[in-house]
């Protein structure tokens, strides 16, 4: 639980007022006095942040939006969220349930970043607990530290009183996995039902496997930004992180400037989709210091994706056009309440979530190439 005080509250509150200025105001001489418009609360993630609600009412952004305007701490609010996204069973890319890596165990990613406080807390490689943005938050609350992984952070998980589980697959995703290990190791993973007909049809349906799963799929993830009426911003990513991956893979989703990045006085940003292309570029912290030179969130973003665009030159990564052939999104919030999602591609994911005082929506993702990665 993250409780912030009365004078981070007033520097906060400082700081969006000049985030919300013209960039002529706030890089140029300053007018004696700075008029300061509150933004209006905001919460924004990828869209599985409006579509899971794990049995009961609310989604992660709903819930998250009303706790924020309840007063509640912000990314106490955004982490209350993401658990529902990652408890439901539903949600094959985040935590319970979550795709396993290739000796199928769920090893799953998190972090978050609290403005206000400046903080920021991490796990990677985390088995057995279904809310990895919980012990994230710990490890920025509780420890020194902005990273734990693997034994280690499941040991610190432990003496913090989370429950610790042998297994987090599902029957769904030990289903997916086995779907999988036939599919790459045929001749020690048999189709118990396999007479040569059936065979023919499970082959074929099983090399559709990957399509049909879409590529967001495999490396799917939450990712939650918010903001209140202070200025106060925060934010957290969680996931299972690419799915059948080598055990051991960390994505970007924990590491702070890729997976998450944000500046109190700038804005939010975030990532779902190809993790590897992210970390190379690191392009969380590129957005949030593309809308500190006052780009809007949305060329801010653009901007992001470009980099990612003209650092992908390895022909195993390009499509017939010479094109990335995988889709990666970012979501961006900047200390106005001003906010984006933008996509490598137009067909990619094409939508994010998003709830304000008018309740909560998917909206299209702004696209910076047409078609999509496979064309
Ligand atoms: N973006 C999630 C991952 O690549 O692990």
């Amino acid at each position: 639980m993250t409780r912030v005080n009365r004078r981070e509250f007033v520097i906060a509150g400082a700081a969006a007022g000049l985030a919300s200025a013209t960039p002529s105001q706030a890089f140029g001489r300053a007018p004696a006095v700075l008029t300061r418009q509150s933004p209006k609360a905001v919460v924004i993630s990828s869209a599985n942040g409006n579509r899971f609600r794990n049995g009961g009412t609310e989604t992660c952004v709903e819930l998250a939006f009303r706790r924020i305007t309840a007063g509640d701490d912000v990314l106490d609010s955004l982490v209350a969220g993401v658990n529902i996204v990652e408890l439901d069973p539903e949600d094959a890319s985040v935590g319970y349930g979550g795709r396993p890596n290739a000796d199928g165990i769920v090893q799953l990613d998190a972090c978050c970043m609290h403005g206000p406080m400046r903080r920021a807390g991490g796990v990677a490689a985390l088995e057995g607990v279904r809310t990895p943005s919980s012990v994230a938050q710990a490890v920025m609350d509780q420890t020194d530290h902005h990273l734990l992984v693997g034994p280690g952070a499941q040991a610190f998980a432990r003496n913090m009183g989370f429950e610790i589980e042998d297994d987090l697959n599902t029957d769904r995703s030990r289903r997916l996995w086995l779907e999988w290990k036939r599919r790459t190791d045929p001749r020690h993973y048999l189709d118990p039902n396999r007479e040569l007909a059936r065979r023919d049809v499970e082959t074929k349906r099983l090399a559709t496997l990957d399509s049909e799963h879409g590529e967001d799929e495999l490396h799917g993830t939450i990712n939650c930004n918010g903001i209140n009426p202070a200025g106060q911003i925060c934010g957290v990513t969680t996931t299972s992180g690419l799915a059948w991956k080598i055990p051991g893979r960390v994505g970007d989703s924990p590491i702070l400037g890729a997976g998450l990045y944000l500046d109190n006085a700038v804005g939010a940003v975030g990532s779902t989709g190809r993790g590897e292309a992210n970390l190379y570029n690191l392009t969380s912290f590129l957005i949030v210091e593309n809308l500190r030179q006052g780009m809007s969130p949305k060329d801010a973003g653009l901007a992001g994706l470009r980099r990612i665009q003209e650092n992908t030159i390895e022909r195993r990564l390009l499509n017939s056009r010479g094109l990335p052939n995988f889709g990666v999104n970012f979501y961006v919030l900047d200390a106005g309440g001003e906010y984006a999602g933008v996509s490598m591609y137009s067909s990619q994911n094409s939508r994010y979530a998003v709830c304000t005082e008018n309740g909560a929506a998917l909206v299209p993702l702004e696209p910076l190439l047409d078609g999509s990665p496979g064309d």
